[in-house]
């Protein structure tokens, strides 16, 4: 049985479609059960929708309109996922911290994709920070890495993939993220078909 996979996504959805091409190319013996998205106009959704992948959209507004919190939110998510019964939830682009009301129901089966190395730029823009920290002379590369969601941590959780991603001094921020975007692809496909072979092992 292909190992089932939930995607949420909040944006252009590259990384997904990467794990769309890569099932195709039967490169990871997976099925995308669902693909979510927290932004309506998300691209991904039509990088799903186009490969015939059932999407729905889960916004944050209509809970704050209605006086409801992130944790009615984020277990609200959780039940919507549960029927699809994914064996991972991949977090591919995902702008929203999961609260323990959602991790509960998936413990250590959720994993995240976050564009820089352990312990650097957690948090939003890690790309423009990288660069600029670069170009402060305080880094000499950056990276990505695929970590375990267990809790409520930002960018943070037992390692499962890392690859190094060297800044040159005549790149341009549009470099960097193309180099980094290509390399993000690369390592999320490694975690995935790891994790798929059974090989849960983390690295730190
Ligand atoms: C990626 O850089 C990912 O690491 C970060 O958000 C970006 C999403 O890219 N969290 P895409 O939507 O998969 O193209």
């Amino acid at each position: 049985m292909p190992t089932r996979l939930a995607v949420l996504i909040s944006g252009n959805g590259s990384n997904l479609q990467a794990i769309i091409d890569a099932i195709r190319q039967r490169l990871l013996d997976a099925q995308i059960v669902v693909v979510v998205s927290n932004r309506k106009e998300a691209y991904g959704l039509q990088r799903a929708q186009k490969a015939g992948i059932p999407t729905l959209y889960h916004g944050l507004k209509a809970y704050r309109d209605a006086g409801k919190d992130r944790t009615a939110y984020d277990a609200d998510l959780a039940a919507l996922l549960q029927p699809y019964h994914p064996d991972w939830v991949v977090l591919a682009g995902w702008m929203h911290i999961l609260s323990a009301a959602f991790l509960q129901h998936f413990p250590y089966r959720v994993i995240n994709l976050h564009p820089a190395l352990p312990g650097q730029f957690p948090g939003t823009d890690a790309i423009g920070r990288a660069f600029r920290a670069y170009q402060q002379g305080e880094i000499k590369k950056t990276g990505i890495m695929v970590h375990l969601v267990p809790d409520e941590g930002i960018d943070n959780g037992p390692i499962l993939e890392t690859k190094e991603v060297l800044i040159y001094p005549t790149d341009t921020l549009e470099n960097v993220e193309q180099r980094m975007h290509r390399a993000e692809h690369e390592v999320l496909l490694g975690a995935l078909y790891r994790l798929i072979e059974g090989d849960e092992t983390v690295k730190a």
